[in-house]
């Protein structure tokens, strides 16, 4: 495995909310072997860490990203306007296995709906598109998911948008008709998602998110606990190990 860093151009920039960002970056190689629930580890103008964010799609030999601001680093990067070059390690991480015959439960809550739409999209006839927000202000992508052709439901956590509460509420409904679930998401909505997925018996994938220094596997920065097999725990590297794990692997308590 090479990790070469590579210059993308940033063909274009949209903002979807006053905090949320949706970028293309063209790079052919790149998104030719980049797969659904991967990410890009960006090099920021003036700052020494990357910053990882997920793909969100690839098309047309760009690979698209939707960031939020969170803070410094993601700052910059949504100063930067089309032209730019965007210099990143990528494609990174394990990703989310794609199979047409499989019957996938995609589940994003919040700034964790972006990753979930490339796998979205390569999911099998019958697969649904779970995505939860804190209210209608927050919601994003959803034309894009529509045009999946997947059924759609949408929650928001007060009711002003979709179904009133969690993403949970939903699942519970449609998963007995599921082969798998997928998520990406804040850790509590992974971990009640996974003692559902548990408790109906149905594997499940879940993205899970850790600050990153180097993002491929060499300086223990992203160490998450996950069982060891033997009834104990040991630790793996969310940038190489993960982001996607099963969720019967991770130590919810960890
Ligand atoms: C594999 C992976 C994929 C990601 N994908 C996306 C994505 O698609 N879109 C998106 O908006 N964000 C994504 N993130 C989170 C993103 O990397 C952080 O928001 C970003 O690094 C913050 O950088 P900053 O310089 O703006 O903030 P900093 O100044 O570094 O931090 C500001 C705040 O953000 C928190 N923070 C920093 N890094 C992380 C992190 N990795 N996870 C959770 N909180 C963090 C800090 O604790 C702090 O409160 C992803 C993270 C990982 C690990
Ligand atoms: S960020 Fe360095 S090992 Fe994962």
């Amino acid at each position: 495995m090479k990790y070469d860093a590579q210059d993308c151009l940033l063909t274009a920039e949209y903002q979807l909310t006053p905090t949320i960002f949706d970028f293309r970056l063209k790079n052919d190689e790149l998104a030719s072997i980049t797969r659904p629930g991967q990410f890009v580890h960006i090099l920021i103008p003036g700052k020494t860490l990357r910053r990882p964010i997920s793909v969100c799609d690839v098309e047309n030999g760009e690979i698209r990203i939707v960031f939020e601001i969170r803070g410094e680093g993601t700052a910059v990067l949504a100063k930067c306007k089309t032209g730019s070059i965007i210099n990143v390690i990528a494609p990174l991480g394990n990703g989310f296995e794609t199979d047409k015959s499989v019957k996938t439960a995609f589940i994003g809550g919040g700034i964790g709906v972006p990753p979930m739409l490339y796998s979205a999209k390569n999911g099998g006839t019958g697969s649904v598109v779970i995505n939860g927000f804190r209210d209608k202000s927050a919601v994003i992508l959803s034309d894009d998911f529509r045009k999946t052709g997947l059924e759609v439901i949408e929650t928001t956590d007060n009711g002003s948008y979709g179904i009133h509460g969690f993403v949970t509420d939903p699942l519970r409904e449609i998963i007995a008709g599921m082969d798998r679930i997928c998520a990406c998401g804040p850790t509590p909505m992974l971990r009640n998602i996974a003692a559902i997925a548990d408790e109906f018996n149905k594997p499940c994938f879940v993205s899970l998110e850790q600050r990153m220094a180097c993002g491929i596997g060499a300086c223990l920065g992203c160490a998450v606990a996950v069982k060891d097999g033997n009834g104990g725990i040991k630790y793996s590297h969310v940038c190489k190990d993960g982001p996607v794990f099963n969720s019967k692997e991770v130590e919810w308590n960890g």
